[in-house]
């Protein structure tokens, strides 16, 4: 680390796994930021993290609209100083298969898992460049490595973030900044408990560890990635699943 407090953006902070990184990053010693949509769920997620110790600058910012994220890139960098880490987190499911999935479905999903990593990346990505340093994580899914039945749309999303880690880590490598995907597999949240019974029961049973991920899990993975011990680590894809898929 260096004197200067290092700025992470978490967005879909208030989710699983969002509130899982932010916690960590926190006690890693980062100034965490999010971003939220709606004005309650984000006053009771304050006061849960705040019962925990855990102070995140909150942001009023829909992820697939572009003026938004940008504003809120300006705001972060004017009120923090900087953003030094960036963790496409933001997500969101609308399972159903191919023969049923309505126009909508398909572009919520892909504006918020996909288009959403555009636009943060864009604005924030100057300020990296000119400081010569930054870590970039996509959160993707085991389902975008694998495919999974009733969600085309999730998928091609999540393949879609792989493909612009790469594309970018090669812009980058020779800035400072590394961009990485981690792609969780089942994870205990609220996403995967609204898969339905029956189905996830089937699911867990093909997990060779037996058991769902934590959020921490995943959270420790990004703190690795986001240190300065895994600055060789670039455009990497890291599974995070229980063994669920091994390629
Ligand atoms: N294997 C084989 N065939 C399957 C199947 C499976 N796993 N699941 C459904 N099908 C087949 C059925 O047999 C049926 O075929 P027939 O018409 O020939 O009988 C057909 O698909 C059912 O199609 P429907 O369109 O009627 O589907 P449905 O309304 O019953 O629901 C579904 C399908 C919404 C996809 C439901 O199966 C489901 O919720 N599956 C879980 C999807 C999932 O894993 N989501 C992950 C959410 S968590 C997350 O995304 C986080 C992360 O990153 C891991």
């Amino acid at each position: 680390m260096t004197d200067v407090q290092r700025v992470a953006l978490v967005t879909g902070g208030c989710g699983g796994i969002g509130s899982a990184i932010c916690k960590r990053l926190t006690k890693d010693g980062f100034r965490v930021a999010t971003n939220y949509r709606s004005e309650e769920k984000a006053a009771k997620w304050r006061e849960m993290m705040s019962e925990q110790g855990v102070d995140t600058a909150l942001y009023k910012a829909d992820v697939t609209d572009y003026e938004q994220c940008k504003k809120m890139i300006e705001d972060i960098e004017e009120d923090l100083g900087r953003i030094d880490v960036i963790v496409n987190n933001a997500g969101i499911t609308r399972d159903t298969t191919m023969r049923k999935m309505e126009p909508s479905q398909w572009h919520d999903v892909i504006g918020t898992n996909l288009n959403s990593v555009y636009n943060i990346v864009r604005p924030a990505l100057n300020g990296m460049l000119e400081r010569g340093y930054g870590r970039i994580i996509n959160i993707a899914s085991i389902n975008g490595q694998k495919g999974q039945i009733g969600q085309a749309n999730y998928s091609a999303a999540k393949a879609g973030m792989h493909g612009f880690t790469k594309a970018l880590a090669q812009e980058v490598a020779r800035k400072g900044i590394t961009v990485n995907t981690v792609s969780p597999g089942y994870i205990a949240t609220e996403m995967v408990m609204a898969v339905p019974e029956d189905i996830r029961e089937k699911i867990i049973a093909q997990i060779p560890v037996g058991r769902l991920g934590q959020p921490d899990e995943i959270a420790a993975a990004v703190a690795y990635l986001v240190s300065d011990d895994a600055a060789f680590i670039t455009g990497s894809d890291l599974s995070i699943n229980g063994g669920q898929h091994m390629h």
